[in-house]
């Protein structure tokens, strides 16, 4: 039974699945989890489709089956926190972004495209030797049969947004794609290809098959013009988003659709290594919601540094609850240190900026909730 890349194929696997997230419904998570959590598997909850009707439209189906988890409205609101109580990734531009052919197969056949799930956060689970995904994770995409997925698509195709402009780059890259999205701008942190790289972005292996080449382009140059997520936007050269562009767009298909490749099996042990996590206690407010979209990521539920992600990365993300670590850090240079990343106090590039996204407003409460993980007061005199 899998999380990751699961075909949804009707199987015995399925059953179990079913079976075991009864159990899990019945007697609860094994181990505690932190409040987040989210309890109900998210698409037990969606509705039956009707049966298709002569002259049923995709929208009528879409309206009926789909709008409770996703938005046709432009999220014009860049407030992180907007994202909190959603259910699914917006579909307001979902013509400009999916290749037809992939939607329809897609919504028949769905399989995981974010290997930790939907905001990862609330389905992390808080264990002594790092974060994992709740084992209560079992959910899958509903699916529908050939002709309801044809009406569907058709309507999603409709969903446009004009692309936004990207610098033009004229040539061949003479860079590598895939250095500048793992070493370089630190994307493999947060995505996967192939058997590497973090765990709570979209993974790219179909990519070549999921995207339009230009809608990809054009979202790695400006995600929030898309949509508001939990991402943080980085300055990207031209030349860098054509030769990522090339290097997403290699195909890779058959892995996800074939068996599953013994790194992803191994990468879903490493997830589900059983170890009992603890309750984190909550601090109302703000700054710690913020912290769980986007920085536990990588630096934990509880701040303690093993986040999803922190086992793929080259650097280790700083531990925020280590009063002896922190406290040789002033408020000024963890202001810096959010606001404009890593590199700007000579620290890894792997700890990205967040001043695009997050206000200034919102890092000092981040800065006063680092010192209330950590407990620990601004040094005098440092800066
Ligand atoms: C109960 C909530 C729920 C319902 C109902 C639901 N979805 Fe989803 N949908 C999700 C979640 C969560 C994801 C993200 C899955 C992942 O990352 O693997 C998703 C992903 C998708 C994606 C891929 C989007 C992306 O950016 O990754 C498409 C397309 C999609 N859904 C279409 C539909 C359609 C069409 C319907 C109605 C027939 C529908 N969904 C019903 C929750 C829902
Ligand atoms: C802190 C983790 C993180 C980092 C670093 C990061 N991303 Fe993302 N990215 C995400 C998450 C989370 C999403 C999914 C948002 C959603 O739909 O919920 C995403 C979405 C995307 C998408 C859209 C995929 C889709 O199907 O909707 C692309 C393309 C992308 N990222 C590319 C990049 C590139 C290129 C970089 C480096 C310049 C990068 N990301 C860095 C977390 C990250
Ligand atoms: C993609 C993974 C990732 C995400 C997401 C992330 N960080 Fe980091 N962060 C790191 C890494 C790696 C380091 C360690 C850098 C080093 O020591 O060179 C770090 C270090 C830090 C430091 C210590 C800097 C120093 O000078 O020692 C602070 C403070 C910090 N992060 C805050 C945050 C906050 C707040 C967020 C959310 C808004 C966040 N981080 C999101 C990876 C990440």
């Amino acid at each position: 039974m899998s999380v990751i890349n699961d075909p949804l194929t009707p199987s015995v696997k399925c059953y179990l699945a079913a079976l075991v997230a009864m159990f899990t419904a019945l007697f609860g998570e094994p181990a505690e989890a932190h409040e987040n959590v989210q309890e109900e598997p998210l698409v037990q909850a969606a509705p039956e489709l009707k049966p298709a009707e002569e002259g049923r439209s995709g929208e009528a189906m879409f309206k009926q089956a789909c709008a409770s988890c996703h938005s046709l409205e432009y999220d014009s609101n860049r407030d992180l926190l907007t994202l909190w109580d959603r259910k699914g990734p917006s579909l307001v531009s979902a013509g400009s972004k999916y290749r037809d052919e992939w939607l329809q197969d897609w919504l028949q056949e769905p399989v995981a495209i974010r290997p930790a799930g939907y905001l990862a956060y609330r389905r992390t689970l808080v264990g002594d030797d790092g974060d994992k995904i709740s084992t209560a994770f079992k959910d899958k995409h509903l699916a529908v049969d050939e002709s309801k997925a044809r009406l569907l698509t058709d309507f999603l195709a409709q969903q446009q947004l004009p692309l936004n402009p990207y610098p033009a780059f004229n040539g061949t890259p003479v860079i590598k794609g895939a250095i500048h999205f793992n070493k370089i701008l630190g994307c493999g942190s947060c995505h996967r290809v192939g058997d590497k790289g973090g765990v709570t972005g979209p993974g790219f292996d179909s990519a070549s098959s999921r995207y339009q080449a230009q809608w990809l382009t054009s979202y790695m140059q400006d995600p929030y013009y898309w949509d508001t997520v939990p991402m943080p936007k980085l300055r990207v050269r031209s030349d860098q988003l054509v030769a990522m562009t090339d290097y997403l767009m290699l195909d890779r298909d058959s892995a996800l659709f074939g068996e599953e490749s013994a790194a992803q099996v191994s990468m879903r042990e490493k997830l589900y290594r059983d170890k009992p996590p603890q309750d984190v206690s909550s601090i109302e407010g703000r700054a710690e919601k913020i912290y769980q979209i986007a920085c536990s990521q990588c630096h934990g539920i509880s701040g303690d540094g093993l986040g999803l992600n922190s086992s793929f990365l080259a650097q280790e993300p700083r531990n925020h609850t280590s009063a002896k670590e922190m406290k040789k850090l002033s408020n000024e240079h963890l202001f810096k240190v959010i606001k404009f990343g890593g590199v700007s106090v000579d620290k890894s590039t792997l700890m990205p900026a967040w001043g695009a996204l997050i206000k200034d407003k919102d890092i000092e409460a981040l800065v006063a909730y680092l010192r209330q993980l950590s407990q620990t007061e601004n040094p005098k005199g440092r800066r």
